[in-house]
């Protein structure tokens, strides 16, 4: 059984990325086999990966042009391989949207590989955009970091919203995996609030 894992927060900077990454390295490790999708614009897990310039990436496959399998590359470190992302992916914003199930289209394209990992993270970008619904409609579960700082509940609320809706309606299957404090520091009152 393939267990998905968007890792997401609107919130910007919180973590996300280096969750992806080091979880990915981390199950890979353990002989898990993993698959880490960059479906952020911004790329910071496939740039965080050692990968540059990658060609086909996942908008290639959203729009069609390739199957995932052939976007399929090996990270560098064991058992964890890499879908990875372009800036190029900011026009799935706006391409699809308007196409009828497009909120299902990453769901789709992972169908065929997903029974050769054991785990699949999918990286969101810091918004509750498309390609973080398209992200929670194809997953099982939904980790949030949450950075302990002054704002971190800010935004917490309304991402749960919006996962309840996905649960209500398009994948009725998610979960939430949950809640991940980062850049906690026990030495100060303020990590200790935000984990209260
Ligand atoms: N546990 C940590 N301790 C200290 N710094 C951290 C920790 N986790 C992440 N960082 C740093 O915080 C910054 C933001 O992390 P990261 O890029 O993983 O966040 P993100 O949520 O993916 O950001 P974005 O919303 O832009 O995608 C990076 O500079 C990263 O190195
Ligand atoms: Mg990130």
């Amino acid at each position: 059984m393939t267990l998905t894992i968007a890792i997401a927060n609107q919130k910007g900077g919180v973590g996300k990325t280096t969750t992806a990454i080091n979880l990915g390295a981390a199950l890979g490790a353990l002989e898990r086999r993993v698959l880490l999708v960059d479906c952020d614009p911004q790329g910071n897990a496939t740039r965080g990966l050692g990968v540059r310039a990658p060609s086909p990436h996942l908008y290639h496959v959203l729009s069609g042009e390739v199957p995932l399998a052939t976007a399929v590359l090996p990270s560098g470190f064991p058992n964890l391989d890499l879908v990875s992302s372009h800036r190029d992916l900011v026009g799935v914003e706006v391409e699809f949207v308007g196409q009828s199930g497009w909120e299902g289209r990453l769901r789709e394209v992972l169908a065929p590989v997903a029974g050769g990992y054991d785990t699949i993270l999918l990286d969101c970008p810091p918004s509750l955009g498309h390609l973080t619904v398209g992200a929670l409609a194809a997953a099982d579960g939904v980790l949030v970091p949450l950075q302990c700082e002054y704002f971190a509940l800010e935004g917490v609320s309304e991402l749960l919203t919006t996962v309840r809706r996905i649960q209500s309606g398009i994948n009725r299957r998610l979960t939430i995996s949950g809640i991940l404090l980062t850049m906690y520091d026990d030495r100060t009152n303020l990590s200790r609030d935000v984990a209260e």
